[in-house]
């Protein structure tokens, strides 16, 4: 609950920004066809009806609302790494660890893309939700923050899984399950681990703190090397 009210509260961080420069209407969504953006009666071209085949327009909606958890989520990654990127913070391991976070849900999301495309679909993109306070001075709340998202995108995951059965696709559903759902459940464990580990750290203060940061920059450099930071590991 607490996790809800805070992504809540973020809803609506950057629509003054968002407005002031004109980059969106955020009550609307864009989408790749070549309609009014939100005039979901007119939603289709002729053209895509051609190249769908059985995709009803119930699992495009799924896909789309998919795409965007996973935008989402890369935002609240992006701010963990911002914030532990500070010059003040400078904790380069979890900075690396969120880093690759932003990547992974990032990847996820054009791979929801491609998908989409692949099938005639049409992606909407809706307007992506930042969050309002960029403060993680506690770790462990960063990591559980993190663990409850990845625990909502997997239950979102199910859900279309569920949806595509019910609408016979399965290739919908086999494509959700072995692309997505493995990594959601490997990413829960990690993350469960490194949370233990950071509890155990942690509460010794300040120098258990580094040596967490520490030990996850090791990990970090072993598990992605082709990852580069301005500053290694001070
Ligand atoms: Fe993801």
């Amino acid at each position: 609950m607490a996790f809800q009210n805070f992504v809540s509260k973020c809803a609506f961080a950057f629509k003054p920004f968002i407005r002031q420069h004109n980059l969106l209407p955020f009550s609307k969504a864009f989408t790749s066809d070549c309609k009014e953006p939100g005039d979901d009666s007119q939603k289709h071209s002729t053209i895509n009806k051609v190249f769908r085949h059985c995709y009803p327009e119930v699992l495009e909606g799924a896909i789309n609302h998919q795409i965007l958890s996973e935008l989402n989520a890369s935002m609240i990654y992006l701010s963990m790494f911002c914030y532990y990127g500070r010059t003040d913070i400078a904790l380069p391991g979890c900075q690396a660890f969120f880093r690759a976070m932003y990547n992974e849900e990032q990847t996820h999301a054009f791979s929801l893309i491609d998908y989409q495309l692949m099938r005639g679909g049409l992606v909407t993109l809706y307007p992506v939700t930042v969050p309002e306070d960029m403060n993680w001075t506690d770790i462990t709340v960063a990591l559980g923050v993190a663990i409850e998202l990845e625990k909502r995108v997997k239950e979102k995951l199910e859900e279309v899984v569920q949806l595509a059965e019910c609408h016979k696709d399965l290739q919908l559903a086999d494509f959700i399950t072995s692309k997505f759902l493995k990594e959601q459940n490997d990413s829960i464990c990690e993350m469960g681990r490194l949370l233990t580990k950071a509890k155990r750290l942690v509460d010794t203060g300040g120098v258990g703190r580094h040596l967490f940061d520490r030990e996850i920059f090791e990990y970090m450099r072993d598990k992605n090397p082709e990852i580069k930071f301005p500053y290694r590991n001070i």
